[in-house]
């Protein structure tokens, strides 16, 4: 497997004053289910698009599969897009809108039927040759419209948003069908996303944007329990930030007085200054375990008070004061019974390998 399938170099775009693409590097590696996640705005599109060649570089260089595609007309390039708005052409049938991307390709009758039916069996929609794009559920017209590119054998298949207006049930649905497929072709997959569940459920890394410049690339475990910054943290999920100043270090550790809280000795995994009042950190709400009775386990244990929860059918979150706070803390539990809290008093406890420590922005 290549480590540098895809290799962007100092890759620049910038529109008049806008950078929406701002000297980025990185690699993609061949097979990879590789996501780029980032809030409106951020370049995603962008990005992709200097990759299909839709979009020309004002810096940088673009190599596919070792081969300098900087310059290269999309045609020519060894990639294919599937939009989010799947463009299916209304007035010609399923089997005639997959083959159209192959009408310049010098393929027999047999070949191109042979190669119909078996991107129609990839996306599981044998038998739906002869129907027309108004016959078609959403999730149908999206398989096909992954079909007619899959149909053309991609090395790279670029995919923007391609789930993105689909209901959540589906959506949910294809996003494991979508998986299944891209092991099934071996195929590299570049998919973009501003959903951060569906980034980390279905790929193999993720590439986090901001403002045009990536923040982070990590695989999804990492990228959760070990974020980079506040922007990455603050992103994936939620957390609880609380300010903090470090002390001495010793060894992989630093003594980190967290306001609220006290003064502990904890790892230093990025390599924070020693004395630096400028620094806050991350603890998971689901890292803070919670308990209606006295608990003797964890490095800190706290008392509070519950001053709210929302239901969320498998999670219940609390908003929990600890005295002298400014703000409540956010725990969350599973299957977690409301009524066991007499009076709302409730105990903490949270685990020092669960608090990360990071430079304020
Ligand atoms: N052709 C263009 N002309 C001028 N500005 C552009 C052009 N295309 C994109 N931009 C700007 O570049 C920035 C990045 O746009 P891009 O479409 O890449 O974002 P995105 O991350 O895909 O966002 P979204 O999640 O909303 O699709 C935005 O500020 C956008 O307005
Ligand atoms: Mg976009």
């Amino acid at each position: 497997m290549s480590e540098n399938f895809i290799d962007i170099r100092n890759i620049s775009r910038h529109f008049g004053t806008v950078k929406a693409v701002d000297d980025v590097s990185f690699s993609i590696k061949q097979g990879e289910f590789f996501s780029l996640l980032g809030p409106s705005g951020c370049g995603k599109t962008t990005l992709l698009r200097l990759l299909a060649g839709f979009e020309s570089a004002n810096q940088g260089e673009i190599f596919i599969d070792g081969v300098d595609v900087t310059t290269m007309p999309p045609n020519l390039r060894p990639t294919n897009m599937v939009f989010q708005n799947y463009a299916i052409f209304p007035h010609i049938n399923v089997k005639k809108n997959i083959e159209f991307g192959m009408r310049k390709e010098k393929l027999s009758k047999q070949e191109l039927e042979n190669r119909v039916q078996e991107v129609l069996s990839l996306v599981k929609l044998e038998g739906y040759e002869e129907r027309f794009s108004n016959q078609l559920s959403g999730g149908q017209r999206q398989r096909i419209a992954l079909a007619r590119a899959l149909i053309k054998r991609p090395k790279v298949l670029l995919l923007d948003e391609p789930l993105g207006a689909l209901d959540k049930k589906l959506r949910d649905e294809m996003q494991i069908e979508l998986r299944n497929l891209q092991k099934a072709v071996g195929i590299t997959f570049v998919f973009v996303t501003h959903d951060q569940s569906e980034s980390i459920s279905m790929s193999d890394r993720v590439a986090v944007m901001n403002e045009g410049q990536i923040q982070q690339i990590s695989d999804p475990h990492d990228l959760y329990y070990n974020p980079q910054n506040i922007f990455v943290s603050d992103f994936i999920g939620t957390t609880n930030f609380l300010s903090s100043s470090t002390g001495s270090s010793n060894g992989e550790n630093i003594m980190v007085k967290i306001d609220q809280i006290g003064e502990f000795s904890i790892k230093n995994k990025l390599n924070i200054p020693e004395n630096d009042n400028e620094t806050v950190v991350s603890i998971r709400p689901e890292a803070i375990v919670l308990s209606p009775s006295p608990i003797d386990k964890g490095d800190i244990v706290m008392e509070g008070t519950i001053e709210n929860s929302s239901y969320y059918g498998e999670l219940t979150s609390f908003y929990v004061r600890v005295q002298g706070a400014e703000n409540p803390l956010i725990a969350s539990s599973q299957r977690f019974d409301n009524n066991s809290f007499e009076g709302n008093k409730c105990y903490l406890s949270i685990n020092f390998e669960d608090i990360n420590l990071l430079k304020k922005e």
